[in-house]
Formats: C-alpha cells, sequence, structure tokens
C-alpha cells in the first residue's frame, strides 16, 4: 500500500533551510526561514524563558495530563495579552495548539465543520503554509489583491474589490500584525473599512497573529485584532507563541474562536477540544506553562517585554540601515519601503531568477518569492547584502 504514495510537493521555506544548511561557503547569509537571530547570528533562550523553566524544573509536582483544551491559565494569559478587555470573554472559546501552525489547521477544520461549503479568502501572497493546509484539507481558496509590487505598500483599492466578491458562506483570513511574507500593513483607518465589509457580507474573519511585538509594539500589534475582536459577531483568531518568546521548538499556539453569544460558547468549545482529541489529544504543555509563567510574573513578564522590545528595535535598525545602504548604491529612494515596512519580513518583489543568483553568486539564502527575513542580518551583512542586491541588478 505505501508504494502508492507519491512524492509531496516540497515546502519552500524548509527546503531553503536545507539548501542553507548544506551550503560550505563560510560566507553565507540565511534570510530565509522566520527565525530570529541576535547580532552574532544566534537564535537566544530569552531571559524569561530560561527563568521560567528554571521555575518549573523547581516547582512542577506532576506531568500528568491536563486536559483537551491545555491549562485554562494559559488561555486567559493569552487572551490577556492578545485581547486586553476588547470582548466579552463569555463569548470566547480557545483550545491550546501544538504552534500557530497547530491553531490555524484546527481553524481551518472547524471552518470546515460548521460550513462544508465555505471557501477562505487569502492574500496574495500569503504564508505558504495557509494555502497548503486549505488544499491539503479540499478547502476552496481565493486569493484577494493586497501586495503593490510597484510601491510594495498594501493594494488596498484591490483588496477592497477583490473582497467584494465575499459571500456570507466565506471566511477572510487576515494577518493581524507584520504582514508574512510582505511586511506591508493596513493602518486602522483600513482595518475599519475591511471591517465594514466583513459587517456588511456577514462573513467570518479570521486573524493569523504570529508576530505580536515584532511590529510597533506589543500593545500596538493587538490593536488591529482588538478592533475586529470589538466590532464583528465572530472571529476566529490563531496565535503563535513561537516567534515572540523565542520558543519555537516548543509548538506553543492558541486557537480562539469568539462568538455572537454567549450562551453558544459551551458548544464552540467542546467542538474546540473534540477537534484536538481527534488530531492529538492533549496539547503540548511545557511551552504554554513557560508563557504563562511569564505573563502572570510581573517581574518575568517586564524582562521578557524589555528583551522583546530589543529584538524590535534591533530589527527596526537593521531595516532602516538596509534602506539608507540601498538608498546610497543605487542613488535612488526605490528600497524606502524596507524601512517602512514592520516585522522579520520584507518581500523585495523581484523574481525567482534574481533570487536564485543571490544565492548562485553571493551565497544570501532568500525564500523563491524574494521574502527575506531582517532577523536574519547583522550591521557587517547589511551592506553585503546591499551590494549583492544592487549587482544582481534588483
Ligand atoms: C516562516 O514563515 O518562515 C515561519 O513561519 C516558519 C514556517 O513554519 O514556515
Amino acid at each position: 500500500m505505501l508504494s502508492n504514495l507519491k512524492e509531496q510537493p516540497k515546502d519552500k521555506i524548509l527546503g531553503l533551510m536545507a539548501l542553507y544548511r548544506e551550503d560550505p561557503r563560510p560566507t553565507k547569509i540565511d534570510l530565509g526561514v522566520g527565525v530570529y537571530k541576535n547580532a552574532e547570528g544566534v537564535t537566544p533562550v530569552m531571559r524569561a524563558v530560561k527563568a521560567a523553566e528554571r521555575k518549573l524544573v523547581e516547582e512542577q509536582t506532576s506531568k500528568s495530563y491536563v486536559g483537551l483544551a491545555g491549562d485554562p491559565a494559559y488561555s486567559e494569559a493569552m487572551c490577556d495579552l492578545l485581547l486586553a478587555d476588547s470582548v466579552d470573554r463569555a463569548r470566547l472559546a480557545a483550545v491550546a495548539t501544538p504552534g500557530g501552525t497547530g491553531a490555524v489547521r484546527q481553524a481551518f477544520e472547524l471552518v470546515k465543520m460548521a460550513n462544508p461549503d465555505a471557501r477562505v479568502f487569502v492574500s496574495d501572497p500569503t504564508w505558504p503554509n495557509h494555502v497548503s493546509i486549505l488544499g491539503y484539507l479540499g478547502i476552496p481558496v481565493v486569493k484577494y489583491r493586497y501586495f503593490d509590487t510597484e510601491t510594495r505598500a498594501v493594494d488596498f483599492e484591490g483588496m477592497m474589490e477583490d473582497l467584494a466578491d465575499v459571500t456570507s458562506n466565506d471566511v477572510v483570513l487576515l494577518h493581524g500584525c507584520c504582514h508574512n511574507p510582505t511586511g506591508a500593513n493596513l493602518n486602522l483607518t483600513q482595518w475599519q473599512s475591511v471591517i465594514d465589509l466583513i459587517n456588511d457580507k456577514g462573513c467570518l474573519p479570521m486573524i493569523d497573529i504570529a508576530y505580536q511585538g515584532f511590529g510597533d509594539g506589543l500593545e500596538e500589534d493587538a490593536a488591529a485584532t482588538r478592533l475586529v475582536a470589538s466590532s464583528v459577531p465572530q472571529l476566529l483568531i490563531a496565535a503563535s507563541c513561537s516567534k515572540n518568546f523565542g520558543i519555537y521548538r516548543e509548538r506553543t499556539g492558541l486557537l480562539i474562536a469568539i462568538g455572537e453569544k454567549a450562551e453558544n460558547t459551551a458548544v464552540t468549545q467542546g467542538n474546540l477540544n473534540h477537534l484536538n482529541r481527534q488530531n492529538f489529544s492533549f496539547p503540548p504543555d511545557h511551552g504554554a506553562r513557560v508563557v504563562t509563567e511569564i505573563l502572570t510574573d510581573p517581574a518575568l513578564k517586564a524582562d521578557w517585554m524589555a528583551e522583546l522590545e530589543e529584538m524590535r528595535l534591533g530589527m527596526l535598525g537593521l531595516r532602516q540601515q538596509l534602506a539608507d545602504e540601498l538608498q546610497k548604491l543605487s542613488g535612488s529612494d526605490r528600497f524606502g519601503f524596507i524601512a517602512q515596512h514592520r516585522g522579520m519580513f520584507s518581500q523585495i518583489g523581484t523574481t525567482p531568477d534574481k533570487v536564485e543568483i543571490l544565492r548562485a553568486d553571493h551565497a544570501i539564502y532568500m525564500v523563491s518569492d524574494s521574502r527575506l527575513n531582517i532577523a536574519g542580518l547583522n550591521a557587517h551583512s547589511v551592506p553585503v547584502l546591499a551590494k549583492a542586491i544592487i549587482d544582481a541588478g534588483i
């Protein structure tokens, strides 16, 4: 039977990780997978995470099962971080999931259970795994215009035109902040227009938020999610702790489902628990417990926020340095968008051929759609990248 299996399409982000690892050139620069690195190229365990782990080792008395939804204290702490008081918690159901990907997967499955005819509208481009998981689940995908390849800003007019086709049967997937892969984001006025459209159409919005704290700040990056939560009757939120707590391999995510009426919350929660049970039973606990320790201990939380802020400001500095360097070398402002983008990524808007030249001739690795991970740079590699971009004729 197993010989019937066909080869699966390669994931372009993970494929690039393998290529980079195999490249023997000592000057290679990894701007591929979305993992934060400091100036030394290290993905550190954050100080507060270490401290919370030490505390857990000392104080944890059991590793018995918790519950299908994970620890309620984790959901509560995460909802505080994401939503503050934007929504009545009685309308909210939540489950811990294996990473943000787990939350996305469970959300799409929930959509399919609720409405087998639902289509999911995704930004063009979006994180490739969104489209891949939807395809795997057999859920129709509709792309809406998002990125203006000339200005490298949001093509808001195109986006709204395409979203005009949404019906009450559909889901609109939005990135809460730090759009992956483009780095181009809506402002709050534009978010309000999207909310008005969603409410007009009666569709279900879904927010994927994986980079809170990497854009304009922890509170600022949650502002759009909170605005949506306070303005729509129903909402799905897939959140990840991988990046902002730096706990990638612990697989720590949360799926939140906000319903119209509090009396339906128990049924929604039951469906979320059921989905967890079908797919993996109990969600991973270690990362969630670390996050809970941090978010509920004022000293740990303050230290985590300070370190996260250092990371964010470091990335902003690298953005500015790269934009300045490119301005100098190109004699034009056409790369100014890099300083305007937010989060870990910028899509520089060039062809896969040029991206391949950067890899082959300069040992610079970025995703074929020309997404680069700003956190893969440091003060020394910025001029190297800028020169390579100009030399490659981008
Ligand atoms: C990315 O976009 O690079 C990250 O979210 C890692 C992944 O799983 O693709």
